[in-house]
């Protein structure tokens, strides 16, 4: 390798062995491995000198985005704001949201109605004209940073689109683009995955293979049949796909998202998820990372239970991702909304309370996405409530068919043949807002406000990063305006990613409107949680019985601060019977002084109990 820099060299020094042995393991190509550190040090001398700052600093507090004080929304930029220039010119109001850490949606070059929104990459160093230019990227990540703004962006390595220029030159029947992807010239070997690997999109996109009649192949799509998966056998994908991580780093980007990660490595007679090789994969991109651009950290999408989420993370001294979300806490409490019954939730508190304390997880009630079934089938099998039942339950429940359901929702990739289904759908409508708002039921407005404001409660009250869905905070609504729309009318998850409704937003400051309630509601807790120590991950959390099935119980504690907290999950006043340490404990949320014993708790309401000790 030719002479680089003493910073850089320092940092190759602490990782290189580990790298080029997990490089070998996989590849046994060592030109390709040069070529990697070559890389690595032209995208190092290229990184701007700000973002050199940032690195350094970092590298000096590398648990910065372990703290309180951490807050995220995701958005859509031009759901949010147009463009790329729009969101610079919003960042007031990203201020006002008290957030610290933006996720913007998928925004590079994309194939409109074959986009998957945004989830197939046509060109990983272009943006999406539509929404600007690399340089208005660089320009928002710099006026973010300036505001104390972390910015979090998708890296879709799993797959491409068929659009991307390797796609269209391997249709074109050329072997090293071939190569690249996974292509059969027959269906045996297809037909031998299709028996072991799961479908994601079972009735929306069948199968996991496409035939492509112009050169009589059947390439690899796991997800959409445009979305090509990408074949990291070949170390020239690896190598690539990690030029493109560094070039969009040097943009200013501070958190990257690795997208349906479990996937990414693919062996016949497998499910094809979560293979030893996807954590060598990981473990590498880790090390490139904290030799090139230190400041930037790793978000792994791992939409699985826990046991599977948590290996994301390595080990202590081979760590992967730094972040990871905390998918079955937010699919469990939707359990407990649609069941007023939080026994599972407790169960999987305990879980996640168990783990050790250096684990990130990214706390949420909703994102993009829909809403999956991964319970704890097991756990409930116990109460006599088998899955498919349950999971017809929920879905009827938060579709509002149930009889007595508040919530508006609907169904996603609900196949008939496994009686499976997933769901959307905003907080608010699955809280009950938007029904109560149409049938003006005053009364049960206020209740589903309540209950918002409750879920958002428990779900700050978790170790961790929240992180907000953007409209979440003014109340927004499902938007049903996609199923008239023939690029997005067979995707439910276009119901909750709607444009964001500025003329709502403005009502947050008018007394006593609903936005009002909720944005100041949040802004409250927002406030509490960054500056209370006993919300730091360095406090011991556990679960606390209450009694009562509705009523979920707990404590965060370090040596300073106690907090009991109690989420009522049912519409009706109930008492929860705990009974803490005497003493009186202050309710951070109404500032009522009170005694954490037999307390009172009304229908979806909350407490945030606090003592010093
Ligand atoms: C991730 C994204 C999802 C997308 C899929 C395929 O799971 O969250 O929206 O459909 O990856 O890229």
């Amino acid at each position: 390798m030719a002479k680089t820099d003493s910073i850089f060299q320092k940092r190759m020094n602490r990782h290189q062995d580990e790298l080029k042995w997990l490089y070998m393991e996989l590849y046994q190509n060592t030109d390709m491995f040069s070529e990697l550190c070559d890389k690595m040090y032209e995208y190092y001398s290229g990184r701007g000198s700000a973002l050199k700052k940032r690195d350094a600093a970092r590298e000096k507090k590398p648990g910065w985005y372990k703290k309180n004080d951490m807050l995220g929304m995701m958005l859509y930029i031009d759901n949010f704001a147009g463009n790329i220039k729009g969101v610079e010119k919003k960042l007031d109001y990203l201020e006002q949201c008290n957030v610290n850490y933006i996720h913007l949606m998928p925004f590079l070059d994309t194939i409109e109605g074959r986009s998957d929104g945004g989830y197939a990459v046509a060109d990983f160093r272009r943006v999406k004209k539509e929404l600007g230019t690399m340089e208005d990227l660089e320009s928002l990540t710099g006026a973010c940073h300036e505001k104390g703004l972390n910015v979090c962006m998708d890296f879709v390595m799993n797959h491409t689109s068929e659009e991307h220029e390797w796609a269209k030159r391997a249709r074109k029947g050329e072997g090293e683009y071939m190569s690249r992807y996974f292509f059969f010239d027959n269906d045996a070997i297809p037909a031998a995955y299709e028996r072991t690997v799961p479908q994601v999109f079972p009735v929306t996109a069948p199968g996991n293979f496409t035939y492509l009649p112009e050169i009589g192949h059947y390439v690899m799509t796991t997800f959409y049949p445009y979305q090509w998966d990408l074949n990291y056998r070949n170390p020239r994908v690896f190598n690539e796909m990690m030029y493109n991580f560094l070039f969009l780093a040097n943009k200013g980007i501070d958190i990257m998202r690795i997208d349906a990660v479990p996937y990414i490595w693919k062996e016949l007679n497998t499910s094809c998820r979560n293979l030893s090789q996807v954590h060598t994969i990981v473990r590498m991109m880790r090390m490139i990372g904290e030799i090139v651009c230190p400041s930037v950290i790793l978000l792994g999408e791992v939409v699985m239970e826990p046991e599977k989420v948590v290996p994301y993370f390595g080990t202590v001294e081979k760590p992967e991702c730094h972040m990871l979300y905390n998918v079955t806490t937010m699919a469990t409490t939707w359990n407990s909304v649609a069941t007023r019954d939080i026994r599972l939730l407790k169960q999987q508190m305990d879980i996640v309370n168990s783990l050790p304390k250096e684990y990130v997880f990214l706390n949420y009630l909703r994102c993009h996405d829909d809403i999956g079934w991964g319970l704890d089938y097991r756990y409930l099998m116990q109460f006599g409530i088998g899955e498919v039942s349950h999971k017809k339950y929920l879905n009827d429940f938060l579709t509002g068919q149930y009889s007595g359901s508040f919530a508006k929702g609907e169904l996603y990739n609900s196949d008939p043949a496994s009686g499976d289904a997933r769901l959307c759908g905003t907080t608010a409508s699955l809280c009950g807002i938007e029904k109560a708002r149409e049938e003006k039921d005053k009364e049960a407005l206020e209740k589903a406000v309540r209950l918002d404001l409750m879920l958002h409660a428990y779900m700050f009250i978790q170790s961790g990063i929240p992180v907000l869905y953007s409209g979440d905070e003014t109340g927004q609504e499902n938007d049903y305006s996609y199923h008239a729309d023939p690029a997005k009318q067979d995707d439910s998850r276009y119901l909750h990613r709607g444009k964001f409704d500025w003329k709502l937003a403005e009502k947050r400051t008018e007394k006593g409107s609903i936005q009002e309630k909720i944005f100041t509601g949040l802004e409250m807790m927002e406030k509490i949680r960054k500056k209370v120590s006993v919300f730091g991950s360095d406090s011991d959390v556990w679960t606390i019985d209450t009694w009562d099935d509705s009523i979920l119980g707990l404590i965060r504690a370090n040596g300073k601060e106690k907090l009991v907290a109690l989420f009522n999950f049912s519409g009706q006043d109930k008492t929860a019977w705990i009974n803490e340490d005497d003493g009186e404990y202050t309710d951070l949320l109404s500032g009522r002084k009170m005694q954490a014993k037999g307390v009172d708790i009304p229908g979806y309401g909350v407490y945030w109990l606090m003592k010093k000790i």
